[in-house]
This record gives structure tokens, C-alpha cells and sequence, in this order.
């Protein structure tokens, strides 16, 4: 008989989730985590009152009752809306593309006489079959949107001139003819009070856990002391990179305090010009409406990963899901572990999929054990 019936390797959401809920059906579990605290990379370190989103900002939204009543369960969520501005040229612009932001290029008012201006440029500048991102930009939405608000702050993201990246990268271009600066489509939206810690502490409330260990370099030991493992790790170095390793986009955080109330007005501005390397400045006190006498922001700026980095946005094209695909293979051999979350899919995730995502883990799980 073993010690626990789950080693859970990475204390983010996808293994906090799966923890609480195996334990609520008396499973005992052991979480532990490489970085020195737990919740992944929904941690939020307090700065002065202040909940700095350690690991890029984080803004909860779902359509899903069932997540949003689950999450609800560990914390009250306050009304921020996400409504982020993009400063371009010298000019602040409203975000997502919607009549603000349309009068604020030129001067539209009315829906029908903005809707003639972004069909007339996509007639002009658009072509039948876009061959790279910015033939597929100016088909779905004309040359001025693109010029002002997509062009630079893509081509920092990625690294890579747009007319050097793929076209599939932008599927659709939303654009909504009404006064809304809703981000998010979703119902549910918000943050939590108290910082996504407290949901994370709520999950894993009476559950044994264990901070800076690394699962591979105590691998035989701590693989021996529990039934079955969950990890959320990269599944390449699971297998010691055997098909090469997967590659990502990473990003470094650069905060800065400052003695002043109120920085720039707004939680998200981003920086579209390519005169600054960053994309974004997030300062972290106006998501839960903060009034401290000073407040921190943080400068995005993406970066070209290597294994000593963070791994944040996996780069999804053929090379590297032929190599996820045979890591994937192999991963469904190992009949007592299970992998899952942001890393060990290699998929990008928002929070509400990944809880889903666990949540079903746990059910399938359970279900097999009924039938065994
Ligand atoms: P996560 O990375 O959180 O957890 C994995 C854990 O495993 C880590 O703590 C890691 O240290 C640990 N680990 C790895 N290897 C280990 C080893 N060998 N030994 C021990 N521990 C190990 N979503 C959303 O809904 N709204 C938003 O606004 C955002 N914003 C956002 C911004 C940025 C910049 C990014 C990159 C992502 C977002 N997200 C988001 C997505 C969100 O961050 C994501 O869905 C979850 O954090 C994923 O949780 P996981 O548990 O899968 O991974």
C-alpha cells in the first residue's frame, strides 16, 4: 500500500483543482511545486496592498454557470470589465474594435458610416487567398485598423515580421458596431477579491503540499510513494526532450513602483508602436479598484524562449505538434499517469477551460474506479 493515491506534480490550477476534489472523494493527494509558492501562473504577489499579477495579468471570464458557480465556491469576484486601451502614434484608441474606436480613427458616428468605411478598405486592400498575417489583417479588416492597431504590437509579439508569419495566427477580426469596450463577450466576468490565492488557498485548504521540488530531481523517490501521478509539467522534459524540445514564446516582467496614485487610468494600455520593445504597461491596483497612495506597474516585453525561461505561449505550428503528437503517444502509454493542464497538453488555455478541463479529469478518473 502505497502513501497517498496521488503524487500531483505543479500546484497550478489544473493540479489544485484535481487535488480538492479527489480529496473530497477520499483520495489522499500530495501536491508539490518547483517555484517557492503555490498556484502557478495565477500566483499573485502583494505588494503594499497591492496584488501584482506575478506571471501576466489575469482577468476571469467564462459563459460556463457551472465554472463560474465553481470558482464562486472560493471567492467573491469584484465587476472589473476588462476594457483595455492601445496607445498608437502619439493617440489613445478604445479596444476591442468597436464604434468608439472607430471614432476615434475617423471621426464615425453612426454604425452604417463606419461599416462603409472598414467594407470600402477591405475592398481596396484585401485579397482572395492572404498568404501571410498581413494580407489576412487588411482582408478581414482594411488597412488603417491594422496599420494603427495590429501591425507593430503583432510583429513584437511574435518576433517576426507580419508578412512573415502565418496567416492562420488571425482567424477573425471581431469588430462590433456599438459603443462597448467589453473585452470579453462572456457573462461572467471579474476578478477575484482577495487575489486568485484565495481561490487556490480554498482549494487546497487540508491538503498536504510541498513548495521548491522539483518532481525530476527526486524522480524515483517521489514517483514510489504514490499510486498515480498527475503531471502538469512540460511533457517534453517528462521524456527528457527524446523528440526535441517544444517551443514557446516567453515574456519578461519588468515592474516598477511608483510614488503616485494613479499611473495611467486603466488596469491594460497597450503599446502598439515598435519604438518601445514593450507590449503592454498593466498596472495591477485598478483591477480590484485599488486606492493605495502608490501604486506598481509591470512592462511586458516578449521574448524568444530557451529552457531557461518561462514557458508562456506555446508556438503551435507543424514541427511542433508532430513532436507533441509522438510525446502524446507515449504519454497515453503510462497507464498511472496522467497529464494535464497548459504544459503537459501544450496548449494554451484561459482559466475557466482549464478547471473544466481538470474537473473532467476527475470524473473520468472516478468513473473507472466505480467499474474496476
Ligand atoms: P500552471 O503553469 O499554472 O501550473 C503548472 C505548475 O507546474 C507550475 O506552478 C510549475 O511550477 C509546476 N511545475 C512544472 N514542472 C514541474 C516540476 N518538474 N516539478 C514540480 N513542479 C513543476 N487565462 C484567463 O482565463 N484569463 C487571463 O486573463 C489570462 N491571462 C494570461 C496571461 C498570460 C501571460 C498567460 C501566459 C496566460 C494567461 N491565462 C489567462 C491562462 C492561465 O494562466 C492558464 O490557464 C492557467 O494558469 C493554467 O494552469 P495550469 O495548472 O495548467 O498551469
Amino acid at each position: 500500500e502505497k502513501k497517498y493515491d496521488y503524487l500531483i506534480v505543479g500546484a497550478g490550477l489544473f493540479g489544485s483543482v484535481f487535488a480538492h476534489e479527489m480529496t473530497k472523494l477520499g483520495k489522499k493527494c500530495f501536491v508539490i511545486d518547483k517555484r517557492s509558492h503555490l498556484g502557478g501562473n495565477v500566483y499573485c504577489e502583494n505588494n503594499e496592498g497591492i496584488n501584482v499579477h506575478k506571471y501576466g495579468a489575469h482577468i476571469f471570464h467564462t459563459n460556463d454557470k457551472k465554472i463560474w458557480d465553481y470558482v464562486n465556491q472560493f471567492a467573491t469576484f469584484n465587476n472589473y470589465i476588462n476594457s483595455p486601451l492601445s496607445l498608437s502614434k502619439g493617440k489613445l484608441y478604445n479596444l476591442p474594435f468597436n464604434m468608439n474606436t472607430f471614432y476615434q480613427l475617423w471621426g464615425t458616428k453612426t454604425p452604417e458610416e463606419a461599416k462603409a468605411v472598414i467594407d470600402a478598405q477591405i475592398e481596396k486592400y484585401g485579397v482572395k487567398s492572404p498568404k501571410n498575417l498581413e494580407e489576412q489583417a487588411l482582408s478581414l479588416i482594411g488597412k488603417d485598423i491594422y496599420e494603427t492597431l495590429i501591425k507593430e504590437y503583432t510583429e513584437k509579439q511574435w518576433g517576426k515580421k507580419a508578412s512573415e508569419l502565418p496567416a492562420f495566427i488571425i482567424k477573425r477580426l471581431p469588430v462590433r458596431y456599438t459603443y462597448n469596450n467589453n473585452y470579453f463577450n462572456d457573462v461572467y466576468q471579474g476578478i477575484p477579491i482577495g487575489g486568485y490565492n484565495t481561490i487556490i488557498n480554498g482549494l487546497l485548504e487540508g491538503i498536504e503540499t510541498k513548495t521548491n521540488v522539483d518532481f525530476f530531481s527526486e524522480r524515483e523517490s517521489l514517483s514510489s510513494i504514490a499510486d498515480k501521478i498527475v503531471y502538469t509539467g512540460k511533457i517534453d522534459e517528462f521524456f527528457d526532450y527524446k523528440y526535441g524540445a517544444l517551443e514557446y514564446r516567453s515574456l519578461r516582467f519588468e515592474n516598477q513602483w511608483h510614488e503616485m496614485q494613479n499611473y495611467q487610468g486603466n488596469a491594460v494600455v497597450n503599446y502598439n508602436d515598435s519604438e518601445y520593445k514593450f507590449t503592454r504597461i498593466i498596472e495591477h491596483k485598478h483591477f480590484e479598484f485599488g486606492t493605495q497612495k502608490n501604486t506598481i506597474i509591470t512592462k511586458e516585453y516578449p521574448e524568444n524562449w530557451d529552457k531557461s525561461k518561462e514557458a508562456y505561449y506555446p508556438i503551435n505550428n507543424d514541427v511542433n505538434q508532430q513532436k507533441f503528437k509522438q510525446y502524446k503517444e507515449d504519454a497515453l502509454a503510462l497507464k498511472n499517469v496522467i497529464f494535464g493542464g497548459r504544459l503537459a497538453e501544450y496548449r494554451y488555455y484561459d482559466m475557466h477551460q482549464i478547471i473544466a478541463s481538470s474537473l473532467k479529469k476527475v470524473e473520468e478518473m472516478h468513473k473507472k474506479n466505480l467499474t474496476i
